[in-house]
């Protein structure tokens, strides 16, 4: 597989299986955490075929072409830069999303936020919610999907994060319900904006932990999406103090965090008299991650 020793000309040929197994071994030596997973991602994706078309042609030999292009991602995987960002999208909540290096790559840790904001608005006729550093648009693309009787305000500071969520909305045909704004936070958002859920996967890593974090992470995702300043909890604090003026009554607030400083975060909220029912959730793999509190 590698340009430098070529494979000699009587050599087994490269069919399906024996690149997957060759790429694998690779990436376990480059310590890659999920190395056959990636070979698979990459490979369908030069042959342009869903990941278990794999197993139904594993004898099938490719191409020096087909070879030349899977050369070219594995030597980027191999040097941490993520798959998702190589095949331009991820899966989210069952649906496809594009993704560049602009934004974050949604994480399944996030599909508990996801499952809470559907299941506080599901006693609702028509819904209005606000999502706060919308990204790749994963949160509010797929609770559009989901819900059909609810309308998002949607912000993020990049442009080039909007873009793509734009175009993801576009994709999954929920775009006439969401509202994109470029700002600040709340800053941009209409005078008298009154909303049932302010939802937000917030930037939460300290500042001094980034430089400790997986190189994939660290050299490739957005800081902008990673970075929560001293304590993790900058964007967050702020989120606490201004979201009880957009709420109605009852309104929910839902906060993804780190398990390592949502127990702060939850200090934070019962410190305002503006929120009851303050709750942590746990997600898939137990950990807490999810910080929901409801307007008084
Ligand atoms: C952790 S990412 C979450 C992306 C997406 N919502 C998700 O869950 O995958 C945080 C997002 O917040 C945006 N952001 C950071 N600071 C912001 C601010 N002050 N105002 C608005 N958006 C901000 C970043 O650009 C990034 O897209």
């Amino acid at each position: 597989m590698s340009s430098e020793s070529p494979a000699p000309v009587n050599s087994e040929p490269w069919t399906v299986r024996r690149i997957l197994t060759w790429t694998t071994q690779h990436f376990t030596e480059r310590e890659c955490d999920t190395p056959r997973l990636d070979a698979e991602i990459l490979l369908a994706h030069v042959l342009n075929c869903p990941r278990i078309q794999l197993y139904v042609q594993y004898d099938r030999q490719l191409t020096e072409d087909e070879r030349a292009r899977l050369r070219a991602f594995v030597k980027r995987r191999a040097a941490k830069e993520p798959v998702a960002y190589l095949v331009g999208k991820r899966e989210f909540f069952g649906l496809d999303f594009q993704v560049t290096s602009d934004v974050l790559i949604p994480r399944p840790d996030t599909e508990t936020l996801v499952v809470e904001l559907l299941d506080a608005l599901r006693d609702l006729t028509v819904a209005e919610m606000i999502e706060l550093g919308v990204g790749s648009g994963a949160i509010s693309v797929a609770t559009a999907v989901h819900e059909r009787d609810l309308n998002i305000h949607a912000v993020d500071v990049s442009p080039q994060a909007l873009q793509i969520a734009e175009q993801n909305a576009r994709r999954h045909e929920v775009d006439s319900r969401i509202t994109f704004y470029e700002g600040d936070l709340f800053a941009p958002f209409p005078e008298g904006l009154q909303v049932d859920a302010v939802v937000s996967n917030p930037p939460y890593v300290q500042t001094a932990e980034l430089d400790q974090l997986d190189a994939d992470v660290r050299d490739h995702e957005p800081r902008l999406a990673l970075d929560g300043g001293e304590d993790g909890l900058e964007i967050a604090r702020r989120i606490i103090a201004d979201a009880p003026r957009y709420l109605k009554p009852n309104g929910v607030l839902l906060l993804e965090l780190g398990p390592d400083n949502i127990r702060s975060a939850a200090e934070a909220l019962e410190a305002e008299t503006s929120y009851q029912q303050i709750h942590i959730l746990k997600d898939a793999a137990g950990r807490e991650r999810v910080l929901s509190a409801r307007r008084v």
